[in-house]
């Protein structure tokens, strides 16, 4: 089912911040948390552009990404099961620049060999099932295409440090437990957790891993956000992105993990193997 963004706009403006994907952490308005998203969407844009062609934004939101990637001149499409997010992408998405589609990313409702490049950003750790997603994106990307999943790593640099300080702080202070869920710690909407060794063993035998890289490191460790924004703007930004070369070849402890993924499909097999 496809739904025209322009007739599904609804009436009021929502109380929720659309330009970020994660509204429930205040330090996103940090110059970290501002850094870290510029970066996953610069990432993921320059992932698409080198490919070309057709683009899926599975568990797209409400449509942010696939708005950027029709902006700079794709075809881009997005999937997503939520009413309440293609209802936002009212807000976000310019009428008719990008075909949303209401479906989950362990049946994806396409033929195969249908996208140059799939991309899913901050959501496979959501899924019931990421291996059939994994097997759904090899079957309808076309040959030489790419399947693109950025994910966040809850055994980053930052989160080490905010189990240690939380420990610490509990253990040698006697602090009491914050009654909010600590960022080093996974949602209870998630079903799996997500790191380096979760990541590299996504493909199975429908995909192979071409490249994996980190970005950013250190968002959201104690003090981080507000020590930057003490720091001269220049000076801030200098070590945000000295930090993320870091993080780009450490993706062990890095915010975000990237992974690259192309057919594990050699000619002379069965066509495919999912
Ligand atoms: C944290 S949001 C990320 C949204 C978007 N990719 C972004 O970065 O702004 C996770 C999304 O995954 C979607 N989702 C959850 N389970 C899903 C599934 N099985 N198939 C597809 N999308 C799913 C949710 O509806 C939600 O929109």
């Amino acid at each position: 089912m496809s739904l025209a963004p322009s007739k599904r706009r609804p009436s009021a403006k929502p109380a929720v911040d659309l330009g970020h994907s994660f509204d429930g952490f205040a330090a996103v308005h940090h110059p970290d948390g501002h850094f870290l998203f510029r970066r996953i969407e610069e990432s993921l844009l320059h992932e698409t552009s080198t490919t070309g062609g057709v683009t899926l934004d599975v568990a797209c939101g409400a449509g942010k990404l696939a708005a950027r990637i029709a902006a700079n001149g794709g075809q881009a499409w997005g999937l997503e099961p939520s009413a309440e997010m293609l209802e936002l992408s009212g807000f976000v998405v310019p009428p008719g620049s990008v075909t949303l589609v209401r479906g989950i990313a362990e049946t994806l409702p396409f033929r195969d060999d249908s996208f140059d490049s799939i991309l899913c950003q901050g959501a496979l750790d959501h899924f019931a099932e990421p291996d059939a997603f994994m097997r759904e994106a090899a079957r309808i990307v076309k040959p030489g295409g790419r399947v693109v999943v950025a994910l966040a790593n809850y055994e980053s640099l930052s989160c080490r440090i905010g189990r240690l300080g939380d420990y610490f702080g509990r253990a040698v202070l006697r602090r009491s437990p914050s009654p909010q869920r600590p960022y080093w710690q996974p949602p209870s909407d998630h079903h799996h957790t997500g790191n380096l060794s979760f990541v590299r063993g996504l493909g199975g035998d429908a995909l192979a891993l071409e490249r994996c890289y980190g970005i950013s490191l250190l968002w959201l460790a104690p003090g981080w956000g507000p020590l930057l924004q003490r720091l001269p703007p220049r000076l801030a930004d200098i070590t945000l992105a000295t930090l993320d070369r870091i993080g780009h070849k450490t993706p062990a402890l890095a915010d975000i993990i990237v992974s690259v993924w192309v057919s594990a499909w050699r000619p002379g097999t069965e066509r495919r193997r999912v």
